[in-house]
Protein backbone atom coordinates (compact mmCIF):
# COMPACT_ATOMS: atom_id res chain seq x y z
CA UNK A 1 0.00 0.00 0.00
CA UNK A 2 2.91 2.28 0.51
CA UNK A 3 3.81 2.41 -2.68
CA UNK A 4 0.23 3.32 -4.01
CA UNK A 5 0.49 5.66 -1.59
CA UNK A 6 3.18 7.32 -2.56
CA UNK A 7 1.99 7.09 -6.41
CA UNK A 8 -1.09 8.81 -5.40
CA UNK A 9 0.44 11.56 -3.41
CA UNK A 10 2.71 12.09 -6.19
CA UNK A 11 -0.28 12.18 -8.62
CA UNK A 12 -1.76 15.03 -6.81
CA UNK A 13 1.59 16.97 -6.41
CA UNK A 14 1.70 17.20 -10.23
CA UNK A 15 -1.91 17.63 -11.14
CA UNK A 16 -3.29 20.31 -8.48
CA UNK A 17 -6.56 21.02 -10.52
CA UNK A 18 -7.22 17.48 -11.67
CA UNK A 19 -10.63 16.36 -12.28
CA UNK A 20 -12.65 19.40 -12.65
CA UNK A 21 -15.49 17.89 -14.91
CA UNK A 22 -18.59 16.75 -13.10
CA UNK A 23 -20.34 13.43 -14.41
CA UNK A 24 -23.62 14.05 -15.07
CA UNK A 25 -24.69 10.88 -13.80
CA UNK A 26 -23.00 11.99 -9.79
CA UNK A 27 -24.95 15.46 -10.24
CA UNK A 28 -27.96 14.07 -10.87
CA UNK A 29 -28.01 12.49 -7.27
CA UNK A 30 -29.02 15.70 -6.15
CA UNK A 31 -32.67 15.01 -6.96
CA UNK A 32 -32.77 11.67 -5.55
CA UNK A 33 -31.20 13.05 -2.10
CA UNK A 34 -33.51 16.13 -2.22
CA UNK A 35 -36.65 13.80 -2.58
CA UNK A 36 -35.20 11.16 0.04
CA UNK A 37 -34.51 14.26 2.79
CA UNK A 38 -30.54 12.73 2.57
CA UNK A 39 -28.17 15.02 4.25
CA UNK A 40 -25.54 13.23 5.95
CA UNK A 41 -22.90 12.47 2.98
CA UNK A 42 -19.55 10.43 2.71
CA UNK A 43 -17.20 10.98 -0.37
CA UNK A 44 -15.42 8.18 -0.10
CA UNK A 45 -11.91 8.23 -1.65
CA UNK A 46 -12.64 12.01 -1.83
CA UNK A 47 -9.29 13.23 -3.57
CA UNK A 48 -8.89 17.23 -4.00
CA UNK A 49 -12.91 17.67 -3.50
CA UNK A 50 -14.36 17.17 -6.98
CA UNK A 51 -17.41 15.99 -6.15
CA UNK A 52 -17.28 16.84 -1.87
CA UNK A 53 -16.99 20.64 -3.03
CA UNK A 54 -19.62 20.02 -5.35
CA UNK A 55 -22.14 18.58 -2.44
CA UNK A 56 -21.09 20.80 0.26
CA UNK A 57 -21.94 24.24 -2.10
CA UNK A 58 -25.53 22.58 -2.50
CA UNK A 59 -25.98 22.29 1.62
CA UNK A 60 -25.62 19.14 1.86
CA UNK A 61 -23.20 17.46 5.75
CA UNK A 62 -20.13 16.43 4.23
CA UNK A 63 -17.46 14.14 5.57
CA UNK A 64 -14.21 12.89 3.15
CA UNK A 65 -12.11 10.14 3.38
CA UNK A 66 -8.86 9.92 1.37
CA UNK A 67 -5.37 8.23 1.98
CA UNK A 68 -3.50 10.80 0.52
CA UNK A 69 -2.11 13.60 2.45
CA UNK A 70 -2.03 15.49 -0.74
CA UNK A 71 -5.10 15.46 -1.66
CA UNK A 72 -6.84 16.16 1.83
CA UNK A 73 -4.44 18.96 1.90
CA UNK A 74 -5.75 20.36 -1.40
CA UNK A 75 -9.18 20.36 -0.42
CA UNK A 76 -8.91 21.58 2.72
CA UNK A 77 -7.34 24.79 0.84
CA UNK A 78 -10.14 24.64 -1.36
CA UNK A 79 -12.96 24.34 1.47
CA UNK A 80 -11.41 27.37 3.28
CA UNK A 81 -11.00 29.76 0.16
CA UNK A 82 -15.26 28.30 -0.45
CA UNK A 83 -16.26 29.09 3.70
CA UNK A 84 -16.80 25.81 3.58
CA UNK A 85 -16.77 23.01 6.07
CA UNK A 86 -16.47 19.27 5.76
CA UNK A 87 -14.97 16.62 8.58
CA UNK A 88 -12.05 15.36 6.34
CA UNK A 89 -9.47 11.77 7.44
CA UNK A 90 -6.63 11.09 5.82
CA UNK A 91 -6.46 7.38 6.06
CA UNK A 92 -7.19 4.07 4.14
CA UNK A 93 -11.07 3.26 3.76
CA UNK A 94 -10.40 -0.56 4.63
CA UNK A 95 -11.68 0.44 7.78
CA UNK A 96 -13.80 3.20 8.74
CA UNK A 97 -14.18 5.53 12.09
CA UNK A 98 -17.63 6.39 11.50
CA UNK A 99 -20.27 4.57 13.71
CA UNK A 100 -22.72 2.39 12.36
CA UNK A 101 -26.00 3.37 10.47
CA UNK A 102 -24.17 7.64 10.42
CA UNK A 103 -24.54 8.43 6.43
CA UNK A 104 -27.77 8.91 4.53
CA UNK A 105 -25.62 8.08 1.42
CA UNK A 106 -21.79 7.31 0.33
CA UNK A 107 -20.17 8.08 -2.74
CA UNK A 108 -17.32 6.28 -4.37
CA UNK A 109 -16.69 8.09 -7.51
CA UNK A 110 -13.68 5.97 -9.33
CA UNK A 111 -12.08 4.85 -5.91
CA UNK A 112 -12.74 1.16 -4.89
CA UNK A 113 -11.15 -0.30 -7.74
CA UNK A 114 -7.53 1.22 -7.13
CA UNK A 115 -7.54 -1.89 -4.68
CA UNK A 116 -6.66 -5.35 -4.55
CA UNK A 117 -10.16 -7.65 -4.36
CA UNK A 118 -9.89 -8.73 -0.69
CA UNK A 119 -9.52 -5.34 0.26
CA UNK A 120 -12.51 -4.00 -1.59
CA UNK A 121 -14.39 -6.93 -0.06
CA UNK A 122 -14.03 -5.35 2.78
CA UNK A 123 -13.88 -2.09 2.26
CA UNK A 124 -17.88 -3.07 0.95
CA UNK A 125 -17.95 -4.47 4.53
CA UNK A 126 -17.74 -1.53 6.06
CA UNK A 127 -19.70 0.66 3.94
CA UNK A 128 -22.58 -0.90 4.45
CA UNK A 129 -22.05 -0.74 8.26
CA UNK A 130 -22.03 3.22 8.05
CA UNK A 131 -24.87 3.60 6.08
CA UNK A 132 -28.11 4.35 7.44
CA UNK A 133 -30.58 1.86 6.91
CA UNK A 134 -32.82 3.11 3.59
CA UNK A 135 -29.58 4.88 2.52
CA UNK A 136 -28.02 4.98 -0.79
CA UNK A 137 -24.56 3.73 -1.80
CA UNK A 138 -23.62 5.26 -6.00
CA UNK A 139 -20.64 3.84 -7.30
CA UNK A 140 -18.43 4.71 -10.43
CA UNK A 141 -16.28 1.75 -11.37
CA UNK A 142 -14.25 0.58 -13.88
CA UNK A 143 -15.76 -2.16 -16.27
CA UNK A 144 -14.24 -4.96 -17.51
CA UNK A 145 -11.52 -5.96 -19.62
CA UNK A 146 -9.83 -3.03 -20.21
CA UNK A 147 -10.59 -0.83 -23.51
CA UNK A 148 -8.09 -1.09 -26.11
CA UNK A 149 -6.89 2.23 -25.94
CA UNK A 150 -6.81 3.11 -21.78
CA UNK A 151 -3.83 4.87 -21.18
CA UNK A 152 -2.61 4.46 -25.12
CA UNK A 153 -1.86 0.67 -24.48
CA UNK A 154 0.26 1.05 -21.91
CA UNK A 155 -0.75 -0.85 -19.10
CA UNK A 156 0.65 -4.04 -17.58
CA UNK A 157 -1.61 -6.84 -16.14
CA UNK A 158 -1.05 -7.80 -12.66
CA UNK A 159 -3.36 -10.05 -11.88
CA UNK A 160 -6.83 -11.28 -13.08
CA UNK A 161 -8.78 -8.29 -13.59
CA UNK A 162 -6.17 -6.18 -12.28
CA UNK A 163 -3.73 -3.80 -14.36
CA UNK A 164 -1.62 -0.79 -13.86
CA UNK A 165 -0.28 1.90 -16.65
CA UNK A 166 3.26 1.23 -17.18
CA UNK A 167 3.29 4.99 -18.09
CA UNK A 168 2.52 8.86 -17.53
CA UNK A 169 1.02 10.33 -14.23
CA UNK A 170 -0.83 6.96 -12.87
CA UNK A 171 2.46 5.14 -13.62
CA UNK A 172 2.43 1.61 -10.74
CA UNK A 173 -1.10 2.59 -9.73
CA UNK A 174 -3.67 -0.72 -10.11
CA UNK A 175 -6.61 -0.42 -11.64
CA UNK A 176 -9.46 -3.55 -11.19
CA UNK A 177 -12.04 -3.61 -13.72
CA UNK A 178 -15.34 -5.55 -12.68
CA UNK A 179 -17.96 -7.45 -14.77
CA UNK A 180 -21.57 -6.88 -14.28
CA UNK A 181 -21.89 -10.15 -12.59
CA UNK A 182 -19.24 -9.32 -10.14
CA UNK A 183 -20.52 -6.19 -8.86
CA UNK A 184 -23.88 -8.20 -8.34
CA UNK A 185 -21.96 -10.54 -6.45
CA UNK A 186 -20.10 -7.52 -4.14
CA UNK A 187 -23.02 -5.82 -3.59
CA UNK A 188 -25.67 -8.54 -2.71
CA UNK A 189 -26.32 -7.22 0.74
CA UNK A 190 -27.75 -3.84 -0.74
CA UNK A 191 -30.75 -3.85 -3.19
CA UNK A 192 -29.30 -2.47 -6.33
CA UNK A 193 -31.95 0.34 -7.28
CA UNK A 194 -29.16 0.71 -10.53
CA UNK A 195 -26.65 -1.03 -12.44
CA UNK A 196 -25.58 0.93 -15.91
CA UNK A 197 -22.63 1.37 -17.75
CA UNK A 198 -22.08 5.58 -18.42
CA UNK A 199 -21.80 7.17 -21.54
CA UNK A 200 -18.86 6.39 -22.60
CA UNK A 201 -19.52 2.50 -21.68
CA UNK A 202 -15.97 2.47 -19.99
CA UNK A 203 -17.42 2.25 -15.90
CA UNK A 204 -20.27 0.81 -14.66
CA UNK A 205 -22.85 3.39 -12.32
CA UNK A 206 -24.21 1.42 -9.69
CA UNK A 207 -26.80 2.79 -7.13
CA UNK A 208 -27.52 1.03 -4.26
CA UNK A 209 -29.95 0.80 -1.23
CA UNK A 210 -29.52 -0.56 1.95
CA UNK A 211 -32.83 -2.07 2.45
CA UNK A 212 -34.76 -2.53 6.05
CA UNK A 213 -36.13 -5.74 5.19
CA UNK A 214 -32.12 -7.02 4.49
C1 LIG B 1 -9.24 8.53 -9.25
S1 LIG B 1 -9.15 9.35 -7.71
C2 LIG B 1 -10.84 9.90 -7.56
C3 LIG B 1 -11.01 11.06 -6.60
C4 LIG B 1 -12.43 11.61 -6.51
N1 LIG B 1 -13.39 10.61 -6.09
C5 LIG B 1 -12.86 12.21 -7.84
O1 LIG B 1 -13.73 11.63 -8.49
O2 LIG B 1 -12.31 13.24 -8.21
C6 LIG B 1 -9.10 7.99 -6.55
C7 LIG B 1 -8.88 8.43 -5.11
O3 LIG B 1 -9.03 7.29 -4.24
C8 LIG B 1 -8.08 7.39 -3.20
N2 LIG B 1 -7.90 6.03 -2.65
C9 LIG B 1 -7.54 4.91 -3.32
N3 LIG B 1 -7.50 3.86 -2.49
C10 LIG B 1 -7.84 4.32 -1.25
C11 LIG B 1 -7.97 3.70 0.03
N4 LIG B 1 -7.74 2.40 0.22
N5 LIG B 1 -8.36 4.49 1.08
C12 LIG B 1 -8.60 5.82 0.91
N6 LIG B 1 -8.47 6.45 -0.29
C13 LIG B 1 -8.10 5.71 -1.36
C14 LIG B 1 -6.84 7.97 -3.88
O4 LIG B 1 -5.95 8.57 -2.98
C15 LIG B 1 -7.49 8.99 -4.84
O5 LIG B 1 -7.62 10.25 -4.25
Amino acid sequence: MESQLNAWNSLYKQQEDRNKELQEEVTALHDLFQKNKVQNILDLGCGSGRYLLHFAKLGYTLSGIDISGEAIKQLTERLAAENLQADLQCADMIQLSWQDNFFDAILSIRVIEHNELSSIRMIIKDVYRVTKAGGYFFINIKKYPPWKDWKDGKFARIDDHLYAPTEGPEKGIIHYFFTKAELEELFADFSIINLAEDKKRQHYCLLLNKNNSK
